[in-house]
C-alpha cells in the first residue's frame, strides 16, 4: 500500500539528505510505527506519503515513494487526500473550520461524499472519539487533547486506505490516547486500513505495531522488523523494554503483562540479593496521602528538593477561579511553590492544567482568588518584569518563536530579557549541538522547537519555570540537559548565580521521565 523505493530529501540549502536510502513497504492493512530520537527525520518520511514534503517543504525527493499505486511527487496531497489521511504533530494547523462538527464534515464536503453519508460518520466519529458532547464547540476553545482528537477524526470520516500520523497521542492523556489507539487498531483489523505512525512515548503504542521501523540517528538507514527485534537495537524504548534488556529477556516484553509474566525468577533473584533499607521505605511513603481538602483537579505531584524553610514560595495560588467563557475552567485551586521544587500537574485533557499555568504567567487573569508568582500579581506586571520571575514554554513552542532564524531569536531573547548578549546561544548550544545560526526556526524538527523554545524561556533565568507535556518529544540526552536545568547546576557559559528555579510542567501521565 505505501511503498518507498531508495528515497532521499534533501531540504533545501542543507549540505546533506536529511533521510537517505529509504527503502520498505508497508503492506494493506498493516500498522507499522516510525521511532527514532529527535530530528533523525520521521516526519519528513511520514510527509513523503501524503506528499507534504516536498510539495510544501520545498526540498528535493530523490527515488520514489508510491500510495496505493501514485506516486507522491507528481500527486499533489490534494489528489492524494481521497486515499491518504493525515495529522500532523500540530493539531491547530490543520483546522479549517470554526466547530468542531464543521471540521468533521470537512474532509467529506470536499471529496464530495452524499449528505446522509456524511451525517452517519460525522455521529459514528462523534461517539467513536468522545467528542459528542462538545460537537458545537469552537475548536479555539478546545484544550490540546479535545483538539487532537478532532484532529484525528476529521482524517478518519473519509475513511482513507491509509493513514498517516505524526505522534497522535502527544497530547493526550492516557485514557484518550487509549482510546484513539483502539480506535485505530478496530480501523487496522476491521477496515484494513494501513496506518505509518511516528510515535515518541513508545510505552503507549508499540504493543499496536505489526512492524517497527527505527531510523536510529540522522542519514542512518533505515531499519524494519518486529517490535521485540528492532527494540533489542533501538536508541529509543520504552521503560519496560529497559527493563527486559537489563534483565536480557530475549524477546523483550513490549507491554507491563509481558514482563509481569517473565518477571518471576527476576523478583526471587532479587529477593535473594535485597536487604531493606529504611531509606527506601522512607521514599515509598513519602507521597502525601490524598487529603479531601486537596482539589480533585488537576492533581499536583511534588518531588521536593531540600529547601530552607524560611524560603518565601516562588509560586502562591489560593482559592483560585479562572473562567473561560461560559466555562469555570479552575475552581478554589491551591497551590505553593517553594524554590527548587518540581511539580507535575496531572490531570485528564480538559481539566485545566494549562489554564493553571496561563494564570501563573499572567495570560488568564483570576476570576476569584489569588496567585502571586515572586511576590508579584502576573497579569498586573509588566512582561519585562515578569519574564524573570516566571516563563511558559508553552505547548505550540512556535507561539513563542517569531524571528527569522535561531541566532536573530536567541539575540531577541537576550533583549527581551535584558540578558548577557550570548545568554540565550549557549542554551541553545547546550540543548540543541550542531543547529546553525542560520536555520529559520520554522525548519527544525518539532522536538528542537521545543528545545529553543525553552531556552528562550530560560535567557530570562526565570524563579518559576512552566511547561506544557511535550518532553516526549525530546531526545534522551536533551532530556538530561532539561534536568540539568531544572536542577540549577547552571548551563555552560551562563553566569554561575542562578537562583534555584522551581519547575512546574504539565503533563498527562507522571511516566516517561
Ligand atoms: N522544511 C524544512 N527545511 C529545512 N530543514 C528541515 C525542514 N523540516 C525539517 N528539517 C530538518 O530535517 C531534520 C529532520 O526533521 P524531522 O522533522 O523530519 O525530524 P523528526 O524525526 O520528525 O523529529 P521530532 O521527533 O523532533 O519530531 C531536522 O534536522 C530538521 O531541522
Ligand atoms: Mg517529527
Amino acid at each position: 500500500m505505501i511503498r518507498f523505493e531508495d528515497v532521499s530529501v534533501t531540504y533545501d540549502g542543507a549540505a546533506e539528505p536529511t533521510v537517505r536510502g529509504v527503502d520498505f513497504t508497508v503492506p494493506e492493512g498493516e500498522l507499522v510505527l516510525l521511532v527514532g530520537p529527535s530530528g533523525v527525520g520521521k516526519s519528513t518520511v511520514l510527509g513523503a506519503v501524503s506528499g507534504l514534503v516536498p510539495h510544501f517543504t520545498g526540498g528535493t525527493l530523490r527515488g520514489r515513494v508510491t500510495v496505493a499505486g501514485r506516486d507522491t511527487r507528481t500527486h499533489k496531497p490534494r489528489e492524494l487526500a481521497d486515499v491518504v489521511g493525515t495529522v500532523g504533530q500540530d493539531p491547530l494547523s490543520h483546522f479549517v473550520t470554526d466547530t468542531v462538527e464543521d471540521e468533521l464534515a470537512y474532509g467529506m464536503e470536499s471529496l464530495g461524499i452524499a449528505p446522509d453519508v456524511m451525517r452517519r460518520r460525522v455521529e459514528e466519529t462523534l461517539d467513536l472519539l468522545g467528542l459528542a458532547e462538545l460537537r458545537d464547540r469552537p475548536i479555539s476553545t478546545l484544550s490540546g487533547g479535545q483538539q487532537q482528537r478532532v484532529a484525528i477524526g476529521s482524517v478518519l470520516t473519509p475513511h482513507p486506505k491509509v493513514l498517516v500520523l505524526d505522534e497522535p497521542t502527544s497530547a493526550l492523556d492516557p485514557a484518550a490516547a487509549e482510546e484513539v489507539l483502539a480506535v485505530l487498531q478496530r480501523l487496522v483489523h476491521d477496515l484494513g486500513t494501513t496506518v505509518l505512525m511516528a510515535e515518541h512515548r513508545l510505552e503507549r503504542v508499540v504493543q499496536y505495531a505489526d512492524r517497527v521501523a527505527l531510523l536510529p540517528a540522522p542519514g542512518a538507514p533505515l531499519t524494519l522488523g518486529t517490535p521485540p527485534e528492532v527494540m533489542a537495537a533501538s536508541p529509543v524504548y520504552p521503560p519496560v523494554v529497559d527493563l527486559g534488556r537489563l534483565a536480557g529477556w530475549s524477546p523483550l516484553p513490549l507491554t507491563v503483562r509481558d514482563a509481569r509474566r517473565r518477571a518471576g525468577a527476576l523478583r526471587e533473584r532479587l529477593a535473594a540479593t535485597e536487604t531493606p533499607t529504611p531509606t527506601a521505605t522512607a521514599t515509598a511513603t513519602a507521597a502525601p496521602a490524598p487529603s479531601p481538602s486537596r482539589p480533585r483537579r488537576p492533581r499536583l505531584l511534588r518531588k521536593r528538593a531540600p529547601v530552607p524553610s524560611a524560603a518565601l514560595p516562588v509560586a502562591a495560588v489560593e482559592a483560585l477561579a479562572v473562567r473561560r467563557g461560559r466555562v469555570e475552567a479552575l475552581r478554589r485551586v491551591d497551590l505553593t511553590a517553594s524554590p527548587g521544587e518540581i511539580i507535575a500537574l496531572m490531570g485528564r485533557n480538559g481539566a485545566g492544567k494549562s489554564t493553571l499555568l496561563g494564570a501563573l504567567v499572567g495570560l488568564v487573569p483570576p476570576a476569584g482568588g489569588s496567585v502571586r508568582v515572586g511576590g508579584a500579581v502576573p497579569h498586573r506586571t509588566a512582561p519585562r518584569d515578569l519574564v524573570r520571575r516566571v516563563g511558559l514554554v508553552p505547548q505550540e513552542p512556535r507561539d513563542l518563536l517569531y524571528a527569522d532564524t535561531v541566532a536573530a531569536e536567541c539575540v531577541a531573547a537576550d533583549g527581551d530579557a535584558g540578558a548577557e548578549p550570548g545568554t540565550c546561544r549557549a542554551l541553545v548550544s547546550e540543548l540543541l549541538p550542531g543547529v546553525a545560526d542560520g536555520t529559520h526556526p520554522r525548519d527544525l524538527s518539532e522536538g528542537q522547537r521545543l528545545a529553543l523554545a525553552l531556552a528562550v524561556v530560560l535567557t530570562a533565568r526565570p524563579r518559576c519555570c512552566c511547561s506544557t507535556n511535550r518532553p516526549a518529544a525530546s531526545t534522551t540526552r536533551r532530556r538530561a540537559a532539561w534536568s540539568r536545568c531544572c536542577a540549577r547546576s547552571p548551563p555552560t557559559g551562563t553566569p554561575s548565580s542562578w537562583p534555584p528555579m522551581t519547575w512546574s510542567w504539565r503533563r498527562n501521565s507522571p511516566t516517561g521521565w
